[in-house]
């Protein structure tokens, strides 16, 4: 195992009615800028409780944060925090929302005149506002991790930035919010939160038996509880998979591990491409890269095909193309696409891929480091 540090002091309050909660969970002299999306929390009864739980603290709401947030939207909600001089950022909603009020709170701290600028060169801004997280929408682990993914327009790109810092103080994991989910959305949640806990244990083999043996278990829920979740949405399938979505990207079976991110590097380019659902480009492009890279990966595989899947085949070899195959598998029956010729009014073109991936300087991916621009290439060609 890799020598690691681990601090995730996000406070999680999980259950039924649990928003009830968020009197006691926000500071209470604060004043509080309320992020949220398009509107959602507005028909699901979300927003009033929020509001109820906030009690006569000011609060400042501010709508219409994109599926995809852009730097621009957090840019303005950071004017109207400054002005109305809130202390305190609470994002109400899926990832989005939530990667764009952690963001929010780091730059609202900063003196810098285009903080995303600042950043990229490697600035080291002042501590963040405190934030807090109600989770809407359980795909991302943003809710307690240190990462926001923002898109800029002008740029042309779709950046993460992290910041420990950033980490929400509390997230509310209330599962009820999830009954407004429309089932598209319950999906790519589910395959979202089952690439993350792959990108981390689909690796290199190291000696880390609690890191692989909690992503088994992880993987194994959300293989068994999904596709309860999507036909029935009962009680125990939305807490089920809430909370292991939250436990696949909160820090804990990355650490002391090599991680990919190769899959999500390119997904991001292909939702600031075409404006993809962020888990359908991951689905779109993972089996051909465990395809592409399944030498390297080969121990792995063949232990993740034999502890998940429960392949016995004599040959490794087999094992690991039949693991891959399971994982397609898995990603139709959740219905996201397993190929790019899955999306049929879209036409990806390798080059703008690769060269969005070079702009935001990513290249080389991979855990070994050896995926460069050809590589991208033809794992893109294996992909249509
Ligand atoms: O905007 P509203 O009206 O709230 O509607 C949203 C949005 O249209 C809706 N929604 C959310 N909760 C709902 C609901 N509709 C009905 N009932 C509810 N309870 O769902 C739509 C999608 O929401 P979004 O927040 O975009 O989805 P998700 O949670 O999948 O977040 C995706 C974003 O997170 C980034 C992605 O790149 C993408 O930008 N990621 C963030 C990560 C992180 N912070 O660690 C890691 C991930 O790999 C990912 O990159
Ligand atoms: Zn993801």
């Amino acid at each position: 195992m890799m020598d690691f540090d681990l601090s995730n002091p996000t406070r999680i309050v999980f259950g039924q009615g649990r928003i009830d909660d968020l009197g006691k969970l926000v500071p209470r002299s604060a004043r509080v800028l309320l992020l949220f999306g398009g509107g959602s929390i507005k028909h699901n009864g979300v927003y009033d409780r929020v509001m109820t739980g906030l009690g006569d603290r000011f609060v400042l709401p501010f709508g219409g944060v994109e599926a995809n947030p852009q730097y621009d939207t957090v840019m303005a909600a950071r004017a109207a925090l400054i002005e109305a001089d809130c202390t305190f950022v609470l994002g109400v909603g899926g990832g989005s929302v939530i990667d764009a009020s952690k963001f929010l709170a780091r730059i609202a701290t900063m003196a810098a005149m285009d903080p995303w600028d600042a950043l990229v060169a490697g600035d080291h801004p002042p501590a963040p506002l405190p934030n807090g997280a109600v989770l809407t929408l359980p795909a991302t682990g943003s809710e307690s991790n240190a990462v926001s993914v923002i898109s800029r327009a002008d740029y042309g790109l779709k950046l993460p930035f992290a910041s420990d810092g950033a980490r929400p103080a509390f997230a509310v994991l209330d599962p009820d919010t999830m009954k407004s989910l429309s089932r598209r959305q319950l999906e790519n949640g589910v395959v979202d939160a089952f690439t993350h806990v792959i990108e981390q244990y689909l690796t290199l083999p190291v000696d880390a038996p609690v890191q692989h043996g909690y992503s088994e278990t992880l993987l194994r829920t959300l293989i068994d509880w999904g596709p309860v979740l999507i036909e029935t949405s009962s009680d125990e399938s939305r807490a089920a998979i809430m909370w292991a979505a939250n436990q696949a990207l909160n820090g804990l079976i990355g650490s002391g591990v090599p991680q990919d991110w190769s899959t999500h590097m390119i997904g991001h380019a292909l939702t600031a491409l075409y404006g993809i659902d962020h888990a359908r480009t991951l689905s779109a492009v993972m089996p051909s890269l465990l395809r592409f890279k399944s030498a390297g990966k080969l121990a792995m595989l063949v232990r993740y095909g034999r502890k998940v899947w429960q392949l016995d085949h004599a040959d490794d070899q087999v094992v690991a193309a039949q693991a891959i195959d399971r994982t397609a598998a898995f990603f139709k029956q959740m219905n996201c696409p397993t190929k790019l010729s899955d999306f049929t009014d879209i036409a990806v073109e390798p080059e703008a891929v690769v060269s969005l991936i070079a702009r935001a300087g990513q290249f080389p991916l991979g855990e070994s480091r050896d995926i460069g621009a050809r590589e991208v290439r033809a794992i893109l060609e294996m992909a249509r």
